[in-house]
């Protein structure tokens, strides 16, 4: 299901102190394999905190057109009874995934290993996002494309294999949702299946899997990369899941308070899994007043609360290597980096060019909209920053990507002039409660 279809623009300016305590929303990952393997697991699963967004319902829908029975029992807590692994019903109906490409690259590992066929579709920003990565591993597994749109995109006809061939497969680029589609493809396979990735990616996925049962074991495999293996057929066990707050939603917080002059937050319950952090350790490194407190466990996750107070930033050089681990922040750094004093360059960036939109060119669009210097060379960003000034005054195209919306908002809050986003509309696929929050801590868009 898509969102509203009518773009609604939304300014942003200047502000005082931001000032209070917050909790944002679930994680997005976490809370998409949540319902996933909640209809792998026959038996009711429960699980609490999770992010309500636009993307996730999605999931939720898709996951009972394929025989689970889904029911929200509460704010942020939803009951899953499943149908376990190689018992899903084929759907009737289009799987509409929206926005949401995490949702729809699952699904379809989830459908690829098992023997139904399915029709995947979603929005304008989904249809232009290419597919062929999580399609070329489902059809060595044995799954067949029956139809697709031109260079492997949505919608598509998925015809799903009811013995699916284990495999050993390398990703070709670091990526979770491929890893993922993979490994939940390999669920119904006889035998092993492996997925080594050369640069680590978020490994929700396998650690939701060990915690409902399945034999999922990894070890390292060069430098910075990681080799997981999965025993097919497992009996899944439904477990309660508490899900942690969404470290890429809690980025915004942490960016409005840090380049606001006068703040001082307390950003509750962060998710500090290592390989989701990586803005934390850079804006670390640009010198942000970010104390690390009351480090605990929820949910199988390392969680923290930060208290964030407004910093004199510094710019900084992001080695490549750190993509992965904030893979969905380069946005929201940029906007922090135009603040900075000096230049900073992030590397690598090659797979921002697919995400929800173009984010590279997207990102560089944006600031320049705003008087902020910024260059792409190759795949690197480099944004010079103003030395805590930031001119503003733009109108920044968002390409239905949530993700633009909140970073320029953002930015408007802390710039001379204000910044305005021409839809804030898509805000709601992760992050519905953003404007709430924000109110919270005394900010008020218009
Ligand atoms: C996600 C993985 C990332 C990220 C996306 C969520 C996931 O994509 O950008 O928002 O939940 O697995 P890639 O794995 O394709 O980099």
């Amino acid at each position: 299901m898509s969102h509203a279809s009518t773009p609604s623009p939304l300014s942003a300016k200047s502000c005082g102190p931001l000032r209070g305590r917050v909790r944002p929303p679930g994680d997005k990952s976490i809370s998409h394999r949540a319902f996933l393997l909640g209809l792998l697991s026959a038996g009711e699963t429960r699980v609490s905190g999770l992010l309500e967004g636009e993307d996730v319902l999605n999931t939720a829908r898709a996951c009972a057109q394929l025989g689970a029975k889904v029911e929200r029992v509460g704010e942020g807590r939803w009951t899953i009874r499943g149908v376990g692994v190689g018992a899903l019903l084929e759907p009737a109906d289009t799987l509409d995934f929206g926005n949401a490409g995490t949702g729809s690259r699952l699904m379809m590992g989830v459908v690829g290993g098992h023997g139904i066929t399915a029709r995947f579709d979603g929005d304008a920003s989904l249809r232009k996002r290419p597919m062929r990565r999580i399609l070329d591993p489902l059809v060595l597994m044995g799954a067949e494309v029956l139809e697709q749109a031109e260079g492997g995109r949505c919608p598509i006809l998925l015809k799903g294999t009811p013995d699916p061939a284990p495999i050993e497969y390398r990703t070709p680029v670091a990526s979770a949702q491929i890893k993922s589609a993979v490994l939940l493809a390999g669920l119904n396979a006889r035998g092993r299946t492996t997925v080594i990735e050369s640069e680590a990616s978020r490994d929700h996925t396998e650690k939701m899997l060990a915690y409902f049962g399945a034999v999922v074991s990894s070890e390292p495999f060069g430098d910075h990369g990681r080799k997981i293996m999965l025993e097919g057929r497992p009996e899944l066990s439904p477990r309660p899941i508490s899900v942690p707050v969404d470290p890429s939603s809690a980025a915004f917080l942490i960016a409005a308070a840090l380049l606001v002059e006068g703040s001082d937050v307390v950003v509750e319950g962060v998710m500090m899994n290592p390989l989701r952090i990586g803005l934390v350790t850079t804006l670390l490194e640009m010198g942000a007043n970010i104390e690390i407190v009351d480090t605990r466990e929820e949910g199988g996750e390392q969680v923290a609360d930060l208290r964030v107070r407004h910093s004199a930033l510094k710019g900084v050089d992001v080695p490549a290597d750190r993509a992965p681990a904030m893979i969905d922040e380069y946005i929201i750094l940029a906007v922090v980096a135009a603040f900075a004093t000096g230049v900073t360059r992030m590397n690598g960036l090659q797979e921002l060019r697919v995400k929800e939109s173009d984010r590279l060119a997207a990102t560089a669009a944006g600031l320049l909209a705003n008087g902020v210097r910024a260059t792409i060379e190759g795949d690197d960003l480099i944004v010079e920053g103003g030395a805590g000034a930031c001119p503003g005054g733009g109108l920044v195209e968002t390409h239905l990507d949530h993700r633009l919306a909140m970073s320029f908002l953002v930015m408007g809050l802390a710039s001379q002039k204000p910044v305005t986003v021409d839809d804030e509309t898509m805000i709601a696929t992760s992050f519905p409660t953003f404007r709430p929050l924000m109110a919270q801590l005394g900010v008020d868009f218009s």
